[in-house]
């Protein structure tokens, strides 16, 4: 996985395109009402994309992350940098803080797994829900099922690397759509949604 840094005033390492995060800032400029949820923060990067929509502005985004590794064929990679970053005094935790606290974006954090964190929400309380969390087959198929009921009419839940670098996330993300009857929609890049009928 080759990691990205966001050259803004804050510089921000992890798994995001510039096209994606524009995506991302324009959806959340459409979508006025409701909660934005961003799971799978990891630094920020992604995260950071959201700034210039959200400053200044009411508190709408929680973020969630359990910053305790992944259950795909990342997990090995996580663990080695979650400790690498532990023994270097900067815990990835912390510097997701320090640099959504650098960028002045108001948020809410639930530290915590994601089907955990669900379980804080109401039906239809989401205008986004953003996935980026774990890619294996039973955590997408997981979380697009529990996130589903939270997203409001009109609202849109979307996620991350939807490539043939992660199979399983396109098999959990294709029966989803059959299932549901729901159309599978692409933004730029590795970006798959869905809007609530
Ligand atoms: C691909 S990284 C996110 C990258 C980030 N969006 C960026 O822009 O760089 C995946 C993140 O999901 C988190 N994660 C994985 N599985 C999770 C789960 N079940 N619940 C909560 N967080 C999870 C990991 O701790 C990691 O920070």
């Amino acid at each position: 996985m080759k990691l990205n840094n966001k050259k803004t005033r804050v510089r921000i390492e992890g798994w995001f395109h510039p096209e994606e995060g524009k995506w991302y800032q324009e959806q959340v400029k459409k979508l006025s009402n409701g909660w934005i949820v961003e799971i799978g923060c990891w630094k920020g990067l992604s995260t950071s994309y959201l700034a210039s929509v959200l400053i200044g502005k009411p508190q709408r985004l929680w973020c969630i992350d359990n910053w305790k590794g992944s259950k795909d064929q990342y997990s090995k990679l996580y663990r080695e940098l979650l400790e690498q970053h532990e023994n270097d005094g900067k815990p990835v935790p912390i510097q997701f803080r320090k640099n959504l606290k650098k960028l002045e974006i108001p948020y809410k954090m639930l530290e915590m797994d994601s089907q955990e964190a669900v379980s804080y929400f109401k039906d239809k309380s989401c205008s986004l829900v953003f996935l980026d969390a774990s890619h294996d087959y039973l955590s997408i198929t997981t979380d697009l099922k529990a996130w589903w009921p939270k997203v409001h009419r009109n609202g849109v839940l979307a996620g991350h690397d939807f490539s043939n670098d992660h199979p399983e996330l396109i098999r959990a993300v294709e029966s989803f759509s059959k299932i549901w009857s729901v159309p599978l929609k692409r933004g730029p890049r590795t970006i798959f949604y869905f809007i609530k009928p």
